[in-house]
């Protein structure tokens, strides 16, 4: 999987996350629509929108998206559902109040300074307005992991350690410390699904050459086998946490 903020590496993967990864948070996204109230007229921005398929579903509900991804290719592909800046989340280039809602899916983690970009987006909402976080939650709750766990192993590296987001309360935390007002959270589930080897295997792997591909095949098809169902296709049981907060 891509890791890190590296813009340049996430407009490298855009076509390939919005073709295999793009929709799978849908369940996160639908919590956060319920909790933060959006509906028509929404003014809602995005931030890390990646390619663009929450802004899309924003849009079918009759809400006015923005997004915004420091990524030029993710940026791009989003432009399709809605208007999109190129900026990170610690610099939205936003007058105050420009916003009902703020929305981060599976990105607030990339910010170099969590806490300030919260920060940023309680100062581009409406006094009173919902700032919406969904991420993964802690390694242990996602069949991720046992591949992942594989293929560092076959690598000789060592696994990324859960970041302060993923456990229970972590988003609730960073989002006090920021000075917010949490006001609902919770985990969902949001499975992942491949239907056959070849797809598993570039899902897993987005981001690496060919070679590498090739190297790790095996590994990630033998660790993934508990979740291959009968028809050759794998299901992933993740889980998400999201958390909502309302500003002064
Ligand atoms: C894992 S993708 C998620 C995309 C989308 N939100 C989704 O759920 O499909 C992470 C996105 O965060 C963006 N990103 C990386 N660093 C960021 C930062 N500092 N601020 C905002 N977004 C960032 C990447 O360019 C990428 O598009």
């Amino acid at each position: 999987m891509v890791d890190g903020a590296d813009a340049a590496g996430w407009s490298e993967v855009a076509a390939g996350w919005s073709a295999l990864w793009g929709s799978f948070a849908a369940p996160a996204q639908d919590k956060l629509i319920a909790r933060c109230g959006i509906g028509s007229g929404t003014r809602v921005l995005d931030v890390g929108c990646g390619s663009g398929e929450f802004l899309a579903r924003l849009r079918a509900i009759g809400a006015e998206p923005v997004g915004a991804d420091p990524a030029p290719a993710m940026a791009a592909a989003a432009s399709v559902h809605a208007p999109v800046v190129e900026a990170d989340a610690e610099h939205l280039p936003f007058d105050a109040g420009r916003f009902d809602v703020v929305t981060a899916v599976n990105a607030l983690q990339f910010a170099d300074d969590t806490v300030g970009a919260l920060r940023e987006f309680a100062r581009v909402v409406v006094p009173g307005g919902r700032i919406g976080i969904a991420n993964w939650a802690e390694a242990a709750r996602s069949d991720i992991d046992v591949i992942e766990r594989a293929v560092a192993e076959a690598l000789d590296e060592e696994q990324h350690p859960d970041g302060p987001l993923r456990p229970a309360g972590g988003i609730e935390d960073t989002m006090m410390d920021a000075g917010l007002e949490v006001v609902a959270s919770g985990i969902v589930a949001t499975p992942w699904r491949a239907g056959d080897d070849t797809t598993l295997v570039r899902g897993i792997l987005l981001g690496e050459d060919a070679a590498t591909l090739t190297e790790l095949h095996g590994v990630v098809v033998a660790a993934a086998a508990p979740f291959r169902g009968a028809d050759g296709g794998y299901v992933l049981r993740n889980h998400f946490r999201w958390a909502v907060a309302v500003t002064d």
